[in-house]
């Protein structure tokens, strides 16, 4: 799929802007904090309903405004499709499809978008949670559902970890039945949790692998989904799953009450990335780990591109060129530039691989001007 248009009113620095893109390539050029990773971070948003900055949307309404709108039409094939979102300091956020008030969840159906940005070295250098967070966004761009499941466990992991806190003083014999009560209900949204991430991770990890190989040839990728106190598999089913969390947090109780925390589940979860069979995290390179970033994002895209039917997902690349060799641009511009759209940002334009020409926007306080 590919954006015709993007309409911003009161979103960040954008007190109102407009833009039409154009199939292909498309540049946003300007000195840093202008507004263009803001455009971008608005596209991202209409994709999967939060920002790779933010959590939460107070950050993203404009200082002086009380509500920020996003309005983008996206080509599917010959098919046209307009969804807009409208977020509120105060009240409901709303959204809207095809001119009809839709439900907020409704808007990233939608739209498919890849972002990569400069944050991207966390995703192998990072604690993690950034991996974790790269896997949930997967999750839920395969299983929409799946959204409700990760609030409604982030609530009970809450609730399990201040009652563990008030445990934590009281005397020994103390009533634990509302701890147990919980547990159920921890163990069974965590199994869901678990399955669905190694389930994504299972689709996309070697379209990782060949993305790595087109990038840089020669190496060899290794990743495992790594469950911390509990033992998972990619091929255990929810039911396993849920087992082996029950008797883990049984197993783990005392020092959960000395700790005062929740010390087994998919919070705690991380993703093991090895080239040539050692630690990304601690023997990676520079380049090494771009290139890992980049085939983690890439392989996502190859995936959606395969799997969605709307075409290909959009491609951002936020400000990435600064970060890469004249090598690694290359390569990632190869890899890249058949897909149905880029949305290219950069502080200047002599960062740019010269085969990303089409359209460019200047980018200047929140106003953006087509050349
Ligand atoms: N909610 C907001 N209201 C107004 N301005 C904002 C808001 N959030 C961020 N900004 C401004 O946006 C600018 C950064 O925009 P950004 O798109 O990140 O810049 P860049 O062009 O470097 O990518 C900063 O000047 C920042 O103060
Ligand atoms: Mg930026």
């Amino acid at each position: 799929m590919w954006i015709s248009q993007l309409d911003l009113v009161g979103w960040r620095n954008h007190h109102r802007s407009s833009l039409l893109f154009q199939q292909g390539v498309n540049v946003l050029i300007g000195p840093n904090g202008q507004g263009k990773t803001n455009v971008v971070e608005a596209v991202r948003f209409l994709a999967h309903l939060s920002s790779h900055r933010v959590s939460g949307s107070a950050a993203l309404i404009g200082d002086g405004s009380d509500q920020a709108t996003i309005y983008g039409t996206f080509a599917h094939g010959t098919r046209d499709v307009s969804v807009g979102i409208t977020l509120k300091r105060n009240g409901t956020n709303e959204a809207t499809v095809s001119g009809n008030s839709a439900k907020l969840a409704e808007v990233p159906r939608w739209v498919s978008a890849v972002m990569f940005a400069p944050e991207d070295s966390s995703l192998v250098r990072g604690e993690p949670g950034f991996r974790r967070q790269f896997l949930d966004d997967l999750v839920v761009a395969t299983s929409p559902a799946m959204a409700g499941v990760y609030a409604d466990f982030d609530k009970v992991l809450r609730q399990r970890n201040s009652l563990l806190k008030s445990l934590r003083t009281a005397s020994r014999t103390a009533d634990t039945s509302t701890l147990e009560v919980w547990n159920a209900s921890f163990v069974a949204l965590a199994a869901d949790i678990v399955y669905h991430r190694m389930a994504s991770w299972g689709y996309v990890a070697r379209h990782i692998s060949d993305a790595y190989e087109k990038l840089a040839s020669g190496q060899l990728i290794t990743a495992s989904y790594q469950a911390k106190g509990f033992d998972a598999d990619l091929g255990m089913t929810r039911a396993e799953l849920e087992n082996q969390l029950a008797q883990a947090i049984l197993e783990v109780s005392s020092a959960e009450r000395d700790r005062g925390l929740t010390l087994v589940g998919p919070q705690r979860d991380d993703i093991d990335l090895f080239i040539d069979g050692r630690p990304a995290r601690t023997h990676a390179s520079q380049g090494e780990t771009w290139s890992l970033a980049l085939s983690l994002r890439l392989g996502v895209a190859a995936w959606l591109r395969q799997e969605r039917s709307s075409g290909d997902p959009i491609i951002i690349l936020d400000d990435v060129f600064a970060e890469l060799d004249a090598h690694r641009r290359a390569r990632l511009v190869s890899v890249v530039s058949d897909y149905e759209q880029l949305l290219v940002t950069s502080a200047v334009e002599e960062d740019l691989p010269a085969e990303l020409t089409g359209v460019s926007f200047d980018v200047s306080q929140g106003q953006v001007t087509r050349r």
